[in-house]
């Protein structure tokens, strides 16, 4: 422990006897202590009354009405830590429950992030010995059949189990909604697992029409990305936001007034104005004063020593703790090094002391309850405590401690992150040893996850300085994880300045190939091309460069619409990728063929091609070839074969994987994605917040692949709806991306939006104009699989000018690629074109009765009507 002298002490006070403690108060503190504590957590049973929040009361009871009046709502409640964000939660719920409703509660925990389910199904009571048979059956499957061998959580884990598992919990809400109004409290969302959070999104966005209410309370910081892009969603479906904040002075003042049993005088009154309403910092000052006999109490007034004031949070939180002795204060501190979580044993490696002597150390922190035990490991009761003693710990002791911990975690096998973390904090500029570890670290890190290789090799090129012989391989390691990890731009700039300045030779050809891997992410594929081409000329490229190159070039070809060149590519790539045994490179190559495919009208060729692409990124030994799931493409692809269900799974998949990986570049493609299938589905409102949700994402991590697609989904559907106003703004957005980044695949989506503009404005003509190049275009390059898509609006606008010929020929080419395509929605196209080029409604009752084999509600929907219209024309007015 001697390592452990530089921590500074704090020289006990001694009490003053004249003192006067109201004796109820330490009661009180030790109510609100209960309600605090960490990992076992009940519902609040505060004594003292709750002050303040009459707006912010209205509006939890507001949506609880709601939802009790049978329409689903989300609340999310935020706020700092202890801003009382539970207390008002309880506050609420406890009323619905007297009101007869069924409230379940469940907290997540900090430690138990990767514990799937954890929070959700605690809130739930998913046990396998509940006497509900339907929550029995959830929790085996959550747990593993205790007799299979590979049992434990883990098994919750596989994509199908998950599934079933978020599928079965959401059945069980919906009954639970049958019998009585819901609410399901998840408490510290901000620490809940991924599969709570994918069940609070399913929840959010089915169980329309259903009494149930989800309400999560959670912090500003920590925000993952999971989280993140949930309460984007949940946003964009109609969630309450509620922003917790301070409470206002009075309410403060009241508050502490309650705690000691007296008006505050002067003196407290300025200490509380110090806790910007923070009822927590409140609390704990109130107990410090207390404990310390620094407050006196005199008639109805009380009032503080001036001399005992502590100054911010921190020091009063640490204050609190001088009544543990050095040896115990000294592990505290160093466990804060480690994190609000801890296990003994990592803090024994640390400290090198034996695991016993830290447990008789920790024995009066645990009494305390200053720490808790929380799972396999130790928490700090609230965060407020770590941070506190962590802040508290002078910079060089911090550093020491931090730099010791990296050592000897170092030592003793743990993960390179774990330990690279620890060298981040602790190593002084040009530290050999920290920086080798945090280049192996991020190495190792950066199929997993960008986002922290990007943050380790900061640091290493932080540390290495301008002249470490491998500050350039680092600088060019740190821009390509920054292009993989959301942080598009900067990536990219970060290249072309390497690129433009004298560079170590080794690193030329990575730095193009990850540039070029920039420029497509963002939508630019021509740019990336242009790029590729340039860096196949250098000479001596290694065959796995030079496979990689070949499929980033048949990518940014497919992407830019230069079909031919891309097959070629692509045919290569594959050659490529084969010989240098590279999934990668084979993975991109099968994406471009498969999409190809789909192109050519043979959309079940395409989906095996993809469903290949998947094996062998799913196979592969490393994970490089998930970094751009091929999941994402065969979603898309099912949605063109009509599965859109299986295209949910796939994109699920993806998602996870994504996840899994920390890659973020995809995230905005990814909605998009979903947004296709909305849209496809009729369901206009997902498929507008889909469409939103990514151009927020993408503002965020800088990549536009496929955002002029996105943006023509949005003018559909502001036109269907007659929102022209909304679609002339969608669509110049969406022109104005395309002038930006170069030729895109998809661009025939924008044109057709902007025909039915045209026409929706009166201008005819125009219209069959636009629509006729567009169709012209397509038919040129080879491309059968939008014939689907425009067709029908061809024909439409054909006959509107009197051009029966020309319909009846684009009705023969949308035939002939429905029989290739294969499908009842293409089966329906053909039909509906045939009917309407013919004006024959029994035609069209066809196509209408082809659709509804389809999911495709939303050409079903024009299909119905086009058969109304020709019923009625033809007199069968009743049928119509
Ligand atoms: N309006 C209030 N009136 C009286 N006491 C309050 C009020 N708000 C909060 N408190 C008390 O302050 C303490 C902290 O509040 P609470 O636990 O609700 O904070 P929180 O925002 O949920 O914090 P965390 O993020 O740490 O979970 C509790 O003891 C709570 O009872
Ligand atoms: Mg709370």
């Amino acid at each position: 422990m001697e390592t452990l002298s530089w921590r500074p002490r704090i020289v006990a006070e001694t009490v003053t006897p004249d003192i006067r403690v109201p004796p109820d108060i330490r009661e009180r503190m030790t109510d609100r202590r209960r309600d605090t504590a960490g990992p076992s957590r009940s519902p609040s049973s505060d004594a003292s009354t709750l002050v303040g929040r009459d707006a912010e009361m209205a509006v939890v009871r507001d949506v609880l009405a709601t939802a009790c009046a049978g329409f689903r709502s989300t609340v999310l409640v935020e706020g700092e830590a202890g801003i009382g964000k539970s207390r008002l939660v309880e506050e609420a719920l406890s009323e619905m429950e007297r009101g007869g409703s069924l409230v379940v509660r469940g907290w997540a925990r900090e430690p138990e992030r990767d514990r799937p389910f954890g929070a959700i199904g605690d809130a739930l009571g998913l046990r396998p010995d509940s006497r509900d048979p339907e929550r029995a059956a959830l929790a085996r499957l959550l747990h593993g059949d205790p007799d299979a061998p590979t049992a434990g959580s883990l098994s919750s884990q596989a994509p199908e189990l998950r599934f079933r598992l978020v599928e079965g919990i959401v059945d069980l809400v919906e009954r639970l909604a049958g019998a009585a109004p819901v609410a399901l409290l998840l408490e510290d969302l901000h620490w809940a697992d991924d599969a709570t959070l994918l069940v609070v999104e399913q929840l959010a966005r089915r169980l329309k029409g259903l009494p149930v209410v989800v309400l999560a309370t959670l912090r500003p910081a920590p925000r993952g990305r999971a989280l993140d892009r949930l309460v984007g969603i949940l946003l964009a479906t109609g969630a309450t936001r509620l922003e917790v904040g301070g409470l206002d002075p009075p309410s403060a003042t009241d508050l502490v007034a309650g705690l000691v049993g007296a008006v505050p005088g002067p003196g407290l009154r300025a200490q509380i104005e110090r806790a910007g309403g923070n009822p927590l910092y409140l609390g704990e000052l109130v107990e410090a004063l207390v404990e310390e006999g620094g407050m006196a109490v005199t008639g109805e007034t009380a009032d503080v020593r001036a001399a005992t004031l502590p100054t911010s949070l921190g020091e009063t939180v640490v204050r609190r703790l001088r009544f543990l002795d050095d040896e115990a204060l000294d592990v505290l501190s160093a466990a804060s090094v480690l994190g609000t979580a801890f296990s003994l044993d990592d803090l024994a490696v640390m400290l090198d002391t034996p695991a016993t002597r830290l447990l008789s150390a920790l024995r009066e922190p645990l009494r305390a309850r200053l720490v808790a035990e929380s799972g396999e490991r130790l928490a700090f009761r609230h965060d407020l405590v770590r941070d506190a003693l962590y802040a508290d710990l002078p910079l060089t002791g911090r550093r020491a401690l931090h730099l010791q911990a990296a050592r000897l975690l170092a030592g003793a096998g743990r993960r390179p992150v774990d330990v690279a973390r620890h060298f981040v904090l602790g190593a002084a500029q040009g530290d050999a040893e920290a920086i080798d570890w945090l280049s192996r670290a991020a190495r190792d890190a950066a199929a997993r996850s960008p986002e922290v290789a990007a943050q380790l090799l900061q640091a290493a090129v932080r540390l290495a300085g301008p002249d470490h012989p491998r500050r350039d391989v680092l600088e060019a390691e740190l821009a390509a994880a920054l292009v993989w990890s959301g942080s598009t731009l900067d990536g990219e700039a970060r290249l072309r300045a390497i690129l433009d300045r004298a560079h170590a030779p080794e690193i030329d050809v990575p730095v193009r190939l990850a540039l070029a891997q920039a420029l497509f992410h963002d939508g630019r594929g021509q740019a990336a091309v242009e790029e590729v081409e340039r860096t196949m000329e250098l000479p001596a490229l290694e065959p796995l460069q030079r496979g990689r190159l070949l499929a980033e070039a048949a990518l940014g070809r497919l992407w830019s619409g230069a079909l031919d060149q891309a097959r070629v590519h692509a045919g290569n790539a594959l050659t490529a990728g084969h010989l240098a045994e590279d999934d990668a490179a084979v993975c991109s190559a099968l994406a471009v063929q498969s999409w190809l495919r789909q192109a050519e009208g043979d959309t079940s060729g395409a989906i095996a091609i993809a469903e290949r692409a998947v094996e062998v990124a799913e196979s592969s030994r490393t994970r490089e070839a998930s970094r751009r799931p091929p999941q994402l493409l065969l979603g898309l692809l099912l949605i063109e074969g009509d599965q859109l269900d299986e295209a949910g799974k796939a994109f699920d998949a993806a998602r996870r994987i994504g996840e899994d990986l920390g890659t973020v570049w995809d995230l905005p493609a990814f909605h998009w994605a979903l947004g296709l299938s909305h849209f496809v589905a009729g369901d206009y409102d997902d498929a507008l917040a889909e469409v939103e949700a990514g151009l927020d994402v993408s503002e965020e991590v800088g990549t536009r692949l496929q955002m002029v697609w996105a943006q023509a989904i949005e003018a559909h559907i502001r036109i269907q709806r007659d929102d022209l106003h909304a679609a002339t703004a969608a669509l110049e957005a969406g022109e104005r991306e395309l002038a930006r980044a170069g030729p895109q695949a998809k661009t025939d989506w924008l044109l057709w939006a902007r025909a039915l503009l045209a026409e929706a404005q009166g201008d005819t003509e125009g219209a069959h104009a636009i629509l006729r190049m567009v169709w012209d275009a397509y038919t040129a390059l080879g491309v059968v699989s939008e014939r689907r898509a425009l067709g029908p609006d061809l024909v439409r606008l054909s006959l509107l000018r009197g051009a029966r010929s020309e319909a009846e020929a684009v009705a023969g080419a949308v035939q002939e690629a429905a029989e290739m395509i294969a499908t009842p929605g293409a089966r329906g196209a053909a039909l509906r074109c045939r009917g309407l080029a013919s004006g024959d409604a029994g035609l069209l009752l066809d196509a209408v009765r082809a659709y509804r084999e389809s999911p495709r509600r939303m050409e079903l929907g024009h299909a119905c009507e086009d058969a109304g219209v020709a019923l009625a024309r033809a007199g069968r007015r009743d049928q119509a």
